[in-house]
This record gives C-alpha cells, sequence and structure tokens, in this order.
C-alpha cells in the first residue's frame, strides 16, 4: 500500500483553494493509501508568532476541517506536526543537504518575505526543508497538493536524490504530487493573478469554509469580472472570470465548455447567482459541521493524543533508519 502525506498550515481559516486544490480529495484517499494528515504547526510560525489562545484554537479549526470533511481517525493518522520531536531533528540533518541556491529560487519565501529583507526570519526562508523532512519521515510516495506547493516537491526530490547519491543508497524514495488538475491553482476573487490565499488583506477575496450563506453570495456577486457580458469569449484572457468558470466545473463537474454553453444567453449575473448557490451547498454544510466539532474540545484533544502515538512510531523507525546510515547510531 502506498503512502500518502499532506497538511494545512493552521493560520485561520480554511477557503475554498485549500479545499478544492487538495483538502476535498483526502477522504478518498484514505480507503486506498495509507495516509498522513498532520496539522503543520510548525510551518505556520514562520508567518510570526500570534496569541497563544488563538494559536491552539487554529490548530482545533484546522483539525475541524479535517474531520469536517470526511477524515477519518480510525483510517488515517491525523496529528499535530509539533508533537513529534523528529520533524526538527530531521529538518536540520536535511538542511545539510538542501543548497542555498536551491532555497534561492522557492518563490513563496520572495512572496511571503517583508520588503527589507533583513527582517525575513530564517524559518521562513528554511520552510521547504522542513517540508521535505514532514514528507521523508514518514516515507511518503505521494503528496497531494495544489500547484503552489510544486516547488517544494521538486527541493524534496533533489533532497532525497543527494541523499541516496551519496550513501549509494536507494533508502529514501522519490515521491510524486497529486494535482488536482481543475483546481490545482484557484484564484482571488479580487484579483484573477493572485492566488486565493490566508494572508491576503481583504477577506472579500477568498471563500472560507465556514463563511454564512449571505456572505458567500455576497462574495461572488462582488467578486471581479470584467465588461463582457457572455461567458464564451476570450476566457483564457479574462483571469478572474476564467477562475470562476474553473470553480463552478471543480464542484460540479461538468466542463468548462459545458458551462459556458449553459450560460452564453444568460449573462454573467445569472452564472454568479448559480455559482453562489452551488458553492453555499458545497461549503455550509463541511461549515456546520466544523463549528459542531470545534466545540467539542475534549474529542478533539483525544484525536491529536491517539494520533501522536500512532505517528511517533512510524518517524521513530524512519529518522532511526536514516540515523543508521550516517553513523549517528
Ligand atoms: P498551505 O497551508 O499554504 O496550503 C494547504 C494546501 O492548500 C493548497 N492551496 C491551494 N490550492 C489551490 N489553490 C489555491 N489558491 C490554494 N491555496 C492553498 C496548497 O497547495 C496546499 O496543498 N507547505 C504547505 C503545508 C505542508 C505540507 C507538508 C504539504 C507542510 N508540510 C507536507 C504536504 C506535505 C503549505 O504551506 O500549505
Amino acid at each position: 500500500m502506498k503512502t500518502i502525506i499532506s497538511g494545512i498550515q493552521p493560520t485561520g481559516n480554511l477557503h475554498l483553494g485549500n479545499y478544492l486544490g487538495t483538502l476535498a480529495k483526502w477522504n478518498e484517499y484514505q480507503t486506498e493509501y495509507k495516509c498522513f494528515f498532520p496539522i503543520v504547526d510548525l510551518h505556520a510560525i514562520t508567518a510570526g508568532f500570534i496569541n497563544k489562545e488563538t494559536f491552539k484554537n487554529n490548530i482545533y479549526k484546522s483539525l475541524a476541517a479535517y474531520l469536517a470533511t470526511g477524515l477519518d481517525p480510525k483510517k488515517s493518522i491525523i496529528f499535530q506536526q509539533s508533537n513529534i520531536a523528529e520533524h526538527c531533528e530531521l529538518f536540520w540533518i536535511l538542511s545539510n543537504i538542501a543548497q542555498m541556491g536551491k532555497l534561492n529560487r522557492m518563490t513563496q519565501f520572495k512572496s511571503k518575505s517583508p520588503e527589507n529583507q533583513q527582517h525575513a526570519v530564517l524559518g521562513l526562508y528554511a520552510y521547504p526543508v522542513l517540508m521535505a523532512a514532514d514528507i521523508i519521515l514518514y516515507n511518503a510516495d505521494l503528496v497531494p497538493v495544489g500547484e503552489d506547493q510544486i516547488q517544494h516537491i521538486e527541493l524534496t526530490n533533489d533532497i532525497i536524490g543527494s541523499f541516496n547519491h551519496h550513501y549509494q543508497e536507494n533508502i529514501l524514495k522519490n515521491i510524486q504530487p497529486l494535482l488536482q488538475n481543475s483546481s490545482k491553482r484557484i484564484m482571488s476573487l479580487r484579483n484573477g493573478e493572485n492566488k486565493m490565499s490566508k494572508s491576503e488583506e481583504s477577506d472579500m477575496s477568498r471563500i472560507n469554509l465556514t463563511d454564512s450563506k449571505e456572505l458567500i453570495h455576497k462574495k461572488i456577486l462582488k467578486a471581479k469580472t470584467d465588461l463582457y457580458y457572455n461567458l464564451d469569449q476570450d476566457l483564457d484572457k479574462r483571469p478572474e472570470t476564467q477562475n470562476l468558470v474553473n470553480i463552478f466545473s471543480s464542484l460540479t463537474k461538468e466542463s468548462e465548455i459545458d458551462i459556458q454553453k449553459q450560460y452564453r444567453s444568460q449573462g454573467l449575473k445569472k452564472f454568479k447567482q448559480d455559482l453562489a448557490e452551488i458553492i453555499i451547498e458545497h461549503i455550509t454544510p463541511i461549515g456546520k459541521a466544523m463549528n459542531e466539532y470545534y466545540n467539542d474540545k475534549n474529542y478533539l484533544d483525544n484525536i491529536l493524543s491517539n494520533g501522536k502515538s500512532k505517528a511517533s512510531e512510524y518517524a521513530e523507525r524512519n529518522l532511526n533508519n536514516i540515523k543508521n546510515i550516517i553513523g549517528m547510531i
């Protein structure tokens, strides 16, 4: 059975980009693969430390989202990354393989670091190496992610290649990304050139999984589009409208061509109204379930504690293998 790992940073609201880009599919993987789904809080601190209560609650919120979208702690290993110390230990080992030249090319560091790079923290720069450690620690084969993470997957394979080459052993397996083709990159509702993201200032730029019906309606009707009346003209030059068609298609599984045909004579407004209804139909039950899980902290604590003991078995064994090869033990 192949192994899958994927995680989301607990930095507040999860959004439609996280959902369509990867999370929506995770529950399907559970029957086919051995699955590890960490809540990657060590990654979240690269955006800066926050208030203690909010930090803790963000972890509960992410866990609630994992469960609300169908993850089952009996089938998958769901855990908090910082509970497993081996992530940091392997990160350090891999830091001595990952080359600065390669890290300098990572676009996320450039886009997330402050204007004055002297103030950027080491953790943000080194973050792709921690992600490589997450993946290698559980001997994963496949990593379901959105397109923005592809560079990190490539870096991970690079590190794996260097390690195997040095020790002349194929101990570490190459990994492959699992992309959702139609929704690997969901864009902001305010600017079709930027991806939908938690860090964009305006909340109107994204649909959060916990948004109310009314808010989803408002965000979609106000989503930036263009001056065309029809959906089937020059869509490739209309990134905002293209993004909405893409979201429609990802949720309904209808092809973009069929959607364009369907709305040819009805215009953009009717399209947006229908899109809002479709999103509401998919997202609000998840938001409701998230709230229910979120309110049961004992249940959530239990899942984290069980996940910790299960994940730590694998992490300890795999890290020991690596340390053994290096000659540390
Ligand atoms: P994060 O928390 O930024 O995003 C979580 C997942 O959501 C996907 N995603 C999107 N997909 C499509 N369109 C979008 N607008 C969009 N925004 C986000 C991301 O690609 C990601 O799959 N480094 C990772 C977390 C991580 C991880 C790992 C993932 C840490 N360790 C090990 C896989 C395996 C991150 O910051 O994701």
